[in-house]
């Protein structure tokens, strides 16, 4: 009678569990539409609305000095969300990373207690060069999200791919992703180095988190 009642609170998603089977075997996971076009869509004019009404600061500014260095090694312009302060589009958005923290650290032992997310946006000409998400004095970002926001009409020639580095039996391999729309990209922080290739036309839109422990 206990089993039948432990079965019947927990329902596996197929969805999640593909995502954790990939994240043991290869550290990273790619769910196309993980999003679908109308939740993409809403996020992508709410990205807009803000960038447009200039509440985007480029990414890690410091003096003019280590602005130049910061330069060198990203461009894209950035807005960190509020969950507590969110819009329709941002409430189905947080909902949704919700169900999939809760999940994980349901199944995982993961221990996700906190996360971060921010609106980014990268011009054409930028990039971000080759990095680990974790800093010196902070290793408590777990998994890295990205979902990209750009719209249908991406193309691949626009540039602005995520490499993922990563080793084989001794050789190092290159995985290269489109940003497509509704596209995510789930990735252990502080184990895979990765890099985002410059973008050649466009403008390249995204959110990117971090689901961190303690
Ligand atoms: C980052 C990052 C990847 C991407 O913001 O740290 O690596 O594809 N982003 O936007
Ligand atoms: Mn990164």
């Amino acid at each position: 009678m206990n089993e039948l009642f432990d079965q019947l609170e927990f329902v596996e998603n197929p969805l999640y569990e593909r995502i954790i089977d990939d994240l043991l075997e290869q550290q990273f996971s790619v769910i196309d539409s993980f999003f679908s076009n109308d939740e993409v869509m809403a996020l992508r004019a709410s990205l807009l609305q803000k960038y447009e009404e200039d509440k985007f600061k480029k990414a890690a500014i410091g003096s003019k000095f280590e602005e130049q260095i910061v330069r060198s090694i990203r461009g894209d312009f950035v807005l960190w969300m509020d969950e507590k302060n969110t819009n329709t589009a941002e409430q189905l958005f947080f909902n949704k990373i919700n169900s999939l923290v809760t999940y994980l650290n349901k199944t995982c032992f993961l221990g996700i207690l906190t996360k971060e997310f921010h609106y980014a946006l990268y011009p054409k000409g930028t990039f971000y060069k080759r990095h680990l998400d974790t800093f010196q004095n902070d290793d408590r970002r777990k998994l890295s999200f990205v979902c990209y926001l750009n719209d249908e009409h991406w193309k691949n020639e626009n540039g602005g791919e995520l490499a993922i580095y990563k080793e084989k039996n001794g050789v190092e391999q290159e995985i290269s992703l489109y940003p497509l729309p509704g596209r995510v990209v789930i990735f252990e922080s502080q184990v895979l180095e990765h890099e985002v290739k410059p973008v050649l036309a466009s403008e390249r839109m995204s959110i990117t988190g971090w689901l961190k422990t303690r």
